[in-house]
């Protein structure tokens, strides 16, 4: 029986189309398709007065966001222990402190009165994240933002194309950071972006994309490259090549089509799973929510005996996350009260969910979980 994987990325004859046209063009690297990819992302996202930057990774784009909000040494920066490092790892590199904030019971996003009790005169930015693609209490983020005069960093990484009250993340707010890696809703092989309302953050990240090299941007998104140019901060290879973007390209063509095949089967699953005993499933009717993974929450400690089960009937199951201050480089780092990430952690188990999933396939993980609760 063939194994059903957690992650599956679909790629289409489109996508090796625009694969081999933008090879043939030979033009490798940043470029006018990086250009094109921008652009397409803001008419999606709706950006009106807003930018974008891609960069090579959804870490790089985290990364060159805080630095751009001018956070450094010296600084805090609060963001849920549930979720992956690449937040944390990009928060230690710019020199600041991760301070690890509870996630609430409903969306499994942060927590903000918990996220209120951590902010000392130290803390500049909040960086939340929408789990699983559903958003978390956006409105309580930006009032906590607020009244602090924090930045926020929305890590938007399973949530392209999520929207909050009929406007798509990104399109607002302060800065937004998505990932277009292997596993995404949509993919550009590796790959992010960052969407900023600050006409001088844009310089400042298009500056740190690429090596702090000044009067490059123009000169590649036209296929060029400038030979005088100055140095004017520091900065990292963290561009998005033409190639990289012409995958990217050709999958947010198809991100409407890839939404609704994955709200199909986040459907189909809450419909199945709501009849069973001893779980929880997304508090969302996915309207409004572009589905990265689906979360089941297994209760009475049987979630590994139900990933045992799966794995015998050859589906795939994956666990987000380990918790970040579980792990040893982050022992050390200041903690609020956790006591719902701890529980939620050994909770939590991903089902497979792909773009256009084989209707079979569905049927298939549906059978596999609810044989284990009978
Ligand atoms: C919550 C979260 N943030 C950030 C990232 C980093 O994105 P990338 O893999 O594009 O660097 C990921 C990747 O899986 C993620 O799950």
């Amino acid at each position: 029986m063939e194994e059903i994987p957690v992650f599956a990325p679909h790629i289409g004859v489109d996508t090796l189309k625009h694969l081999t046209d933008a090879l043939e063009v030979g033009w490798l690297g940043m470029g006018a398709l990086t250009r094109e990819f921008e652009e397409r992302i803001a008419e999606r996202l709706g950006l009106n007065g807003r930018y974008v930057v891609a960069t090579n990774t959804g870490t790089a784009a985290l990364h060159i966001a805080l630095l751009a909000a001018g956070v450094g040494p010296g600084d805090e920066v609060i963001a849920t222990s549930f979720n992956y490092v690449a937040d944390h790892q990009a928060i230690r590199a710019t020199g600041a402190e991760v301070v690890m904030c509870d996630i609430r019971e409903d969306n499994l996003g942060i927590d903000c009165e918990k996220a209120q009790a951590l902010i000392t005169p130290r803390t500049r930015a909040i960086m939340p994240l929408h789990f699983a693609g559903i958003p978390c209490d956006h409105a309580g983020v930006y009032r906590l933002a607020r009244r602090h005069n924090l930045r926020v960093i929305e890590d938007a990484t399973h949530a392209f194309g999520t929207a909050v009250a009929d406007k798509p993340i990104g399109g607002f707010g302060d800065i937004a950071c998505f990932s277009f890696d292997p596993v995404k809703i949509i993919t550009s092989i590796d790959g992010g972006a960052v969407v900023t309302g600050s006409e001088k953050e844009l310089e400042r990240l298009r500056h740190l994309r690429l090596l702090g090299v000044d009067k490059d941007t123009m000169l590649r998104y036209a296929n060029s490259r400038a030979w005088d140019y100055d140095v004017v901060c520091l900065g990292f290879r963290y561009h998005l090549t033409n190639i990289m973007a012409s995958v990217g390209i050709s999958q947010l063509k198809r991100l409407d089509e890839f939404i609704e095949s994955r709200r199909r089967v986040c459907r189909a699953y809450s419909a199945a799973f709501s009849r069973l005993e001893g779980v929880i499933v997304p508090a969302t009717d996915f309207s409004n929510v572009s589905s990265f993974i689906y979360s089941l929450r297994v209760l009475g400690g049987r979630r590994d005996a139900l990933i045992e089960h799966l794995k015998k009937r050859g589906v795939g199951a994956g666990v987000h996350f380990i918790p970040v201050h579980r792990h040893s480089f982050y022992r050390d780092a200041r903690c609020g009260d956790l006591s719902v990430t701890e529980r939620v952690c050994s909770e939590v188990v991903t089902l497979p969910l792909h773009s256009n999933m084989k209707p079979d396939w569905t049927e298939r993980v549906i059978e596999a979980v609810t044989s284990f609760f009978h």
